[in-house]
């Protein structure tokens, strides 16, 4: 039969988690594959649901999760466990009476791509036959770091002290032990995460939203590791035709303001979805931004102030100052704030689809990275890629020259420049021979061929 006499309509079940920075990679995932004519179902928790009417290509299945919001100050592995076991029987019920629907027989080659997070979906699969594939949306280079924790604990490295942070971690080259991911954290807690991770078993492959030229050299070490095909299929939001995946409500008026600002001018500045800071931070960023002279737009998700439901704690005279050279927002359209020829920059927490954006638009960058492979995706990004530099401090004057650093100085250009012909190896990479296209079609045939 040919290719796509076969694929047409065959079956993928994709299993999203209900955090923002891993439902975007999966539902550009799924129209990536919708177009190359496979029938999607999107399984996802009731908690942080996708809105179905930007995806009519779907099918959506809403799994009862029982909770009501993700609690950032609560046991995350505790939580996941919890996520998993109140799903599982639900998508268990689901499959089994598709199969046992038995009208499409093609209902027996369902193929479960499920976000490494939702391991549960991995013993569905395997306990109904089924094939499973997991994607990752995190870095590819921050998992040899990742996987080197359990060694790094025992030799007694970790949790790091503070005389350690800025010397260089041995077989984990470029990182220093201030990049390691959860480095802080005591050995129980790492143990209890690493055991997490490992529940996803045996998956049949593995997609990860890189691109070879970016991330070759991790790559390469994890099919070592894994020893299953490894599909690198990235810029997912640039392979993707999907309108937003945002969970909260994007301020679009923003464009309009981005409109009136000079070529190149503009800070763009954003935490992400998870990352919360204090009122200290708050206004050393403020001040910061003020003190830059440069214009500036400023996401200050509602909550993630402590104490506060927005931005009651911004410092006395900060509004005044900065009036009509800077916008507050509590969620922007982050993807047409990047492509706009007034940002100049983008100081981020560096998330990986952050970072993958940013690089898809030829944006530089200021790294202040807070949690998990944000350490190794700003080290990469300052020291390897060299489209951005580091934060040393959260202090007034370090802001202000990081930004003008970034927008001003000749040193910011050069990072322009580099920024830009990543952005064009990006483009490259989705084109018909490009390693991107090159692994879409080999995870299409890899799917196929069951
Ligand atoms: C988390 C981790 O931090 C990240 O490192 C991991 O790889 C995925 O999960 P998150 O904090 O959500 O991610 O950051 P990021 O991966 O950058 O994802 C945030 C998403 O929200 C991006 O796609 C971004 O475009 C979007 N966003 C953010 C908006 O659309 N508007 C905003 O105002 C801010």
């Amino acid at each position: 039969m040919m290719g796509d006499e076969r694929k047409r309509g065959k079956p993928l079940v994709l299993v999203a988690s209900p955090f923002q920075g891993h439902m975007t990679p999966m539902l550009q995932l799924g129209s990536v594959l919708h177009s190359k004519g496979f029938s999607i179902t999107l399984a996802h928790t009731k908690l942080n649901s996708p809105d179905p009417s930007n995806h009519p290509e779907f099918v959506f299945l809403a799994l009862s999760d029982n909770f009501s919001a993700i609690d950032a100050s609560a046991n995350y592995t505790k939580f996941l466990e919890a996520l998993n076991n109140n799903c599982k029987m639900q998508l268990q019920d689901h499959l089994t009476r598709k199969i046992e629907e038995g009208k499409d027989e093609m209902n027996h080659t369902i193929t479960v791509i499920h976000d490494n997070i939702m391991y549960f979906a991995e013993e569905v699969a395997s306990n109904l036959n089924l094939r499973s594939i997991v994607l990752r949306s995190c870095s590819a280079s921050y998992m040899p770091a990742f996987l080197a924790l359990p060694r790094l604990h025992a030799e007694g490295k970790l949790p790091v002290q503070d005389s350690m942070l800025q010397e260089l971690v041995p077989e984990l080259h470029p990182l220093r032990y201030k990049d390691l991911p959860f480095n802080d954290t005591p050995t129980e807690v790492a143990t209890e995460m690493l055991a997490l991770a490992e529940r996803v078993r045996n998956p049949s492959a593995i997609i990860w939203n890189t691109m070879e030229f970016l991330e070759h050299s991790a790559l390469t070490q994890l099919r070592q590791h894994y020893q299953v095909p490894i599909f690198a299929i990235g810029p997912l939001i640039k392979m993707a035709r999907c309108p937003s995946t945002s969970f909260l409500e994007e301020d679009t008026g923003c464009i309009s303001w981005l409109d009136k600002q000079a070529p190149r001018s503009v800070i763009y500045v954003s935490l992400g979805s998870l990352a919360t800071m204090d009122e200290t931070e708050l206004t050393e960023t403020a001040w910061g931004l003020a003190k830059s002279k440069q214009p500036f737009l400023w996401v200050v998700r509602p909550g993630s102030v402590s104490g506060s439901e927005w931005i009651e704690f911004l410092p006395e005279g900060f509004t005044e100052e900065v009036r009509g050279r800077g916008l507050v927002l509590k969620w922007a359209p982050q993807k047409q704030v990047l492509s706009h020829s007034a940002v100049g920059g983008f100081w981020s927490h560096c998330g990986w689809n952050s970072t993958l954006e940013s690089i898809s638009e030829g944006v530089p960058m200021i790294c202040q990275p807070v949690m998990g492979d944000q350490c190794v995706n700003s080290r990469y990004l300052s020291y390897v890629w060299r489209v951005g530099l580091e934060l040393e401090n959260l202090e007034i004057k370090v802001v202000e020259s990081a930004i003008r650093r970034l927008l001003v100085d000749e040193e910011g250009q050069e990072m322009r420049q580099r920024a830009i012909s990543m952005k064009e190896k990006a483009k490259y990479s989705l084109f018909k021979g490009g390693s991107s296209f090159n692994s879409l079609k080999d995870l299409v045939e890899f799917t196929l061929a069951r």
